[in-house]
């Protein structure tokens, strides 16, 4: 068993932030979002890895990842020259998975189930295919299931606009090598892309054993601004103790479940978690709300801040108005010189957005 995680794909729905880095590699709660599966798939048994990756953000994602020694695996990077579909990612990754069944796991997902139970029951009923769903309230912007009486699956269509059901379809399937057949037959869809839901869609029509399984826990799709703080407080509330390796002055107060990198130097502020800060930062002045999540190498001074993702380098400075349910990209500067300010003055690049609510 192998498993395909694609992470190639132009990202366009989180620019901004992704003009200058890959969508995978955003953090929550300070780990890249694309860590998070490769750490559960590596959890299910399954080491060898292939990853997407695209000429424009591949490098990047290599130099952060790795080999994948730390997360005990062996990587094996796949450059897609376009992001021209699911299906046509696994094409090229073909390969390297060569005839073994495999987990294709979208990188910019998260869910919250562990895989080992749904791969025990891929193998165990030696199916083709194995699709998870969730219900959802936009089912629009997904592939979307049907299902039958018996919750056996008629067919799935990709973002339908007159969706048959709320059934949306997570980006983690379990595939046998059955689905390279049925890559080989489907055409690109009318957006130009080859369709993983067609493939699947054609493997069923064949007669293949293709079963459906609702997820029980959350689902992530971190595509957007609004899920990237969600995910950003699902993790918060889950995964963060209290670890302070930085340092705190004596007029500083922390509550609740924080986390400090070495190098950090807190001052005269308070913090309420569940929070996490990164390595080398500098906090003077500020309140920090809880479920922030604060990248390494960012300094903040006089500012308040709520809810929020605060990426690498950013810095923030005399913002006493309380900054909340914000991304900040990496080296990003606010900053507020007068007391009193008479008129706002802005640099503000392609799509940003700012609200002054
Ligand atoms: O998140 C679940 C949804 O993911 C499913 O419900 C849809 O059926 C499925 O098509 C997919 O839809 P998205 O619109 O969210 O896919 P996106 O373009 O964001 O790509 C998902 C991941 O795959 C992302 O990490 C980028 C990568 N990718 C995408 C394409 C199109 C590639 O590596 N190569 C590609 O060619």
């Amino acid at each position: 068993m192998k498993a395909l995680i694609l992470s190639g794909g132009k990202g366009t729905r989180l620019r901004p932030l992704t003009y200058t880095g890959a969508k995978q590699l955003v953090p929550v709660a300070n780990k890249p979002i694309l860590w998070y599966g490769l750490e559960a798939i590596v959890a299910a048994g399954i080491t060898d890895i292939g990853i997407i990756i695209s000429p424009e953000t591949g490098e990047e994602i290599q130099l952060k990842t790795g080999n994948g020694d730390r997360f005990g695996a062996n990587i094996t990077y796949i450059t897609q020259d376009q992001p021209a579909g699911l299906a046509h990612a696994v094409k090229i990754a073909q390969p390297f998975l060569g005839d073994t069944s495999f987990i294709m796991y979208l990188g910019d997902n998260l869910i919250q189930d562990s895989l080992g139970t749904f791969l025990d029951q891929f193998k165990e009923q030696q199916l083709d295919g194995l699709i998870l769903l969730r219900s959802v309230k936009n089912p629009t912007a997904f592939g979307v299931a049907t299902l039958d009486a018996q919750g056996r699956v008629l067919k799935l269509v990709e973002k339908p606009k007159i969706p048959e059901s709320n059934l949306a379809l997570v980006g983690v399937y379990f595939f046998s090598a059955e689905i390279h057949r049925s890559i080989a037959e489907i055409q690109p869809s009318a957006r130009g892309e080859l369709e993983i839901t067609d493939a699947i869609s054609h493997l069923i029509d064949r007669q293949g054993n293709v079963q459906a399984r609702e997820l029980k826990g959350w689902w992530l799709d971190t595509g957007k601004k609004d899920d990237l703080l969600e995910a950003n407080q699902i993790i918060l509330d889950s995964c963060v103790s209290t670890e302070i390796a930085g340092e705190l002055d004596d007029k500083s107060q922390v509550n609740g479940r924080v986390s400090i990198g070495q190098g950090t130097k807190i001052i005269n502020s308070i913090i309420r978690g569940p929070v996490v800060i990164g390595k080398d930062c500098c906090i003077t002045n500020c309140f920090i709300g809880s479920y922030s999540s604060i990248a390494d190498t960012v300094t903040l001074i006089d500012s308040e801040l709520d809810h929020s993702v605060i990426l690498q380098g950013a810095k923030i400075e005399g913002i006493h108005q309380r900054i909340v349910d914000s991304v900040i990209g990496q080296r990003a500067s606010l900053q507020r010189t007068h007391h009193r300010p008479k008129a706002l003055r802005f640099m503000v690049g392609d799509d940003c957005q700012i609200e002054l609510t």
